[in-house]
């Protein structure tokens, strides 16, 4: 199957990845990306790895009338919705930033996909939309709920996608819930690139190890965990944008709105992957404990087995390829794209 795919928030994180796939698997890629949040150089080296070229626009999802240019100017099959903004503590100080981007920025986009009569939409949900869960596994029946702005923009939009599938029976709506994607390309050539201090656990990790930060704080080790600390379902970029393709390849035949879990199923402490991390890197990850971090939950992994059921998809790579690659990709670009 080919044809052409948008990419919103393709210069991202898990957006060039995705790029990177969508093209390998034979499908034109066109990617809009303000890059509040990326550099262009990811998709340079994007086209490099796959020696195929991307179309790329510089603009904002919010504007609508430049988002209905590159609808007219290409007859797009479905669209990969990535774009927004994503740091959970920051989306508490500046709420307003976050319900605008996110959310008016996806009505904007479908008011654009409506106008051209393009119906089909994967979105980037996330675990987070289950708030603490009452237990694990994860599947996607659990009650949803959320304790932050950021959380939120993804359970309304996620509610915004529901409603169109009813008003409209001819939109095919497939909503990924990401639980925590980590890792690189096994090129070293693309990978995470936070800017200033990391939010996440693994950039953290990888920039203690690489010399960029002196030790790692550990939010808690009371939690009613294995060690201690706090459990996650690890996944690793690849996977999780090998996901995608498959949603993109079946999404023709999956009408309504189609809800899946992108997880592993396995869940690793902090500490398990600091242990981890020191393996596959050689380097030492000094750390302290320190309080628990507000809002974090004590233990999230996934029942993944309605994606496997679904696309026929499932993780491959385990926790030692997501280490050994977040760190290759961490020391061949010590300053990210800026090298
Ligand atoms: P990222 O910040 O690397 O990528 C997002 C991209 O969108 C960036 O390139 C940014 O420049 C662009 N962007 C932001 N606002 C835009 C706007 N208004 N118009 C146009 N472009 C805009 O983040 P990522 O980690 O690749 O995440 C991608 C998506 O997946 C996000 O929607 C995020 O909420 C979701 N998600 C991420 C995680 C995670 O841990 N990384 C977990 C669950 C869900
Ligand atoms: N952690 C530390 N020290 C750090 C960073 C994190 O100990 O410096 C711990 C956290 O307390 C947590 C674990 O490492 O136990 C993972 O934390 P992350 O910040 O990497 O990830 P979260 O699970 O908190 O959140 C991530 C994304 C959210 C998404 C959520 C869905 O950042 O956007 O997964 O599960 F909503």
């Amino acid at each position: 199957m080919s044809g052409k795919v948008l990419v919103t928030g393709g210069a991202g994180y898990i957006g060039s990845h995705t790029t990177l796939l969508l093209l390998e698997a034979g499908f034109e890629v066109i990617v809009v990306d303000n890059l509040s949040n990326s550099s262009l150089e990811s998709l340079r080296r994007v086209e490099k790895l796959s020696g195929k070229s991307v179309t790329f626009y510089k603009l904002d999802i919010r504007e609508t009338d430049k988002l209905l240019n590159v609808f007219s100017e290409h007859k797009i099959h479905s669209v990969v919705h990535f774009a927004g903004l994503k740091a959970v503590g920051e989306s508490s100080q500046i709420p307003l930033e976050y319900y605008e981007q996110n959310i008016y920025g996806t009505l904007s986009l479908l008011k654009a996909m409506q106008k051209y009569d393009c119906r089909r939409i994967v979105f980037s949900s996330s675990a987070t939309v289950y708030g603490d869960p009452a237990s694990v596994p994860i599947t996607e029946d659990f009650p949803i709920s959320a304790t932050n702005p950021y959380g939120r923009t993804k359970l309304y939009i996620e509610e915004i996608l529901r409603d169109l599938a009813i008003s409209d029976s001819k939109w095919n709506i497939i909503l990924l819930r990401y639980f925590n994607p980590i890792g690189a390309h096994k090129s070293g050539k693309i990978g995470e690139d936070p800017q200033g201090i990391p939010n996440n656990l693994l950039p953290f990790v990888s920039q203690v190890a690489v010399g960029k930060r002196e030790k790692l704080s550990v939010f808690g080790d009371d939690y009613p965990t294995v060690d201690g600390t706090g459990v996650r379902d690890y996944i690793h970029v690849v996977d999780l944008s090998d996901a995608h393709v498959k949603a993109v390849q079946k999404i023709d035949n999956l009408t309504g709105v189609t809800t899946l879990n992108l997880g592993t199923g396995n869940g690793y402490s902090v500490l398990q992957i600091v242990e981890a991390f020191q393996k596959g890197s050689g380097k030492q990850v000094p750390y302290q404990v320190v309080e628990r971090r507000p809002g974090d939950i004590a233990e999230c992994w996934a029942d993944a087995s309605l994606a496997k059921k679904v696309l026929g998809w499932q993780a491959c790579f385990g926790i030692e390829d997501m280490v050994t690659d977040a760190w290759r990709w961490q020391e061949r670009n010590p300053n990210g794209y800026d090298d």
